[in-house]
């Protein structure tokens, strides 16, 4: 309804309202017509031109109604007239600076909700990888050692046949070299000496020895190479981690009690173990270490009846070569062989992992298959 649909320009008499009753019924409408359009104001540009056309000095509606029908009214109405514009001023005055209020508060509300961060958001989700299992059971193996005092030392993979070999006491044509013959690196004519890939960690316990006086407690883990066709049970690299204990006191029950130890922490409480006399080189006496059959509990029998497809029914399964250090080898890093005494061990991580998480082909370790790996987060 345009205002002016209410009279704005006419007077009271005009309109034909010369009673008192009439007067109050005319101001209801004008108010009634205020609310109508006083909803559709919703922005501080549209309350603007509302504000004016209904406060504006000179032409506004409440001035209108001041001059049109205030001003000329008889003196019979003017009271009523009077009484009723007043109070329409103080709601519209009232409204209209509610409203202001409300527009105020809200454009800053949408202002905020425009500039804010939402961090309800989902982030950018980066996939987290995780250890290869080959590192974690190196880990594994390295927490027990450190809690019974072994620190760790690595070295390299490239070694002289003097560290890999002769320090160990395996002379050049001496017929283990057979087994462990490998990699040979091509170097030019005159290099000073030959290169190889290292086929066993064993040159850590010669080169710590020469570094350092007794007692020497480390372990080595690392990467070692030989020269073998790949197959469930051989790759020409895998990881092995040596061990070597020296001091002047050392017997060959510290070293079984320490490798017990370390079999039962790895394993569990419920293996036994034994040992094989065996030869290396480096160590006199020597041993093959077994456990028994993690996984038959040692009877060499599966559930099911018929023999234990891990021990293949021999109960034991071998684990790794150890020894007392032989004395020649202290000849070569200037120990006194005849104060010192120790033992050394050499056990492939590789191995180990493979029994003890029921992996029945050493290849998967290396294949980088995210289906195999993704299974030891
Ligand atoms: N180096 C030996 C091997 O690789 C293992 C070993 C280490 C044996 C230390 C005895 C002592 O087979």
């Amino acid at each position: 309804m345009p205002t002016s649909e209410i009279g704005l320009d006419k007077t009271l008499a005009a309109l034909g309202i010369t009673q008192a009753p009439r007067v109050t019924a005319h101001f209801a409408e004008v108010r009634a017509h205020f609310e109508k359009q006083f909803r559709a104001v919703h922005d501080e540009l549209e309350w603007k031109i509302f504000r004016d056309r209904w406060l504006g000095r000179k032409s506004g509606v409440l001035t209108k109604i001041t001059d049109n029908w205030l001003k000329p009214a008889t003196p019979e109405l003017k009271r009523v007239v009077g009484a009723c514009l007043n109070e329409l001023r103080a709601y519209v005055e009232t409204e209209i600076e509610a409203r202001r209020a409300a527009i105020e508060a809200g454009t800053e509300e949408s202002a905020v909700a425009r500039e804010r961060v939402d961090l309800s958001l989902p982030g950018v989700i980066r996939p987290v990888g995780s250890h290869h299992l080959i590192r974690q059971v190196l880990q594994e193996i390295e927490d027990i050692f450190f809690s019974i005092g072994f620190s760790v030392v690595e070295g390299p993979e490239i070694e002289t046949p003097y560290y890999n070999f002769e320090a160990l006491n395996i002379p050049e044509f001496h017929p283990v070299r057979d087994d462990m013959d490998t990699f040979y690196l091509d170097l030019p004519k005159g290099a000073p000496t030959p290169l190889l890939l290292r086929t066993h960690t064993s040159p850590m316990q010669i080169r710590t020895m020469e570094k350092q006086k007794p007692p020497v407690r480390v372990i080595v883990p690392g990467k070692v190479y030989r020269r073998d066709n790949p197959d469930a049970t051989h790759s020409f690299a895998f990881h092995q981690i040596e061990g070597l204990a020296v001091d002047t006191d050392i017997t060959f029950c510290d070293f079984t009690g320490t490798i017990e130890y370390f079999v039962r922490q790895f394993f569990g409480p419920g293996v036994k173990t034994r040992f094989r006399p065996s030869y290396f080189p480096f160590t006199e006496p020597s041993v093959e270490f077994d456990v028994s059959c993690p996984f038959c509990g040692g009877t060499g029998t599966a559930t099911g009846g018929g023999p234990c497809s891990k021990c293949k029914g021999a109960a034991w399964i071998e684990l790794f070569g150890a020894g007392m250090v032989d004395p020649t080898v202290y000849g070569f890093v200037n120990y006194d062989a005849k104060k010192v005494s120790g033992f050394a061990f050499g056990i492939g991580i590789d191995r180990l992992a493979m029994l003890k998480y029921g992996i029945d082909d050493i290849q998967v370790f290396f294949q980088n298959d995210v289906r195999f790996l993704r299974q030891f987060p």
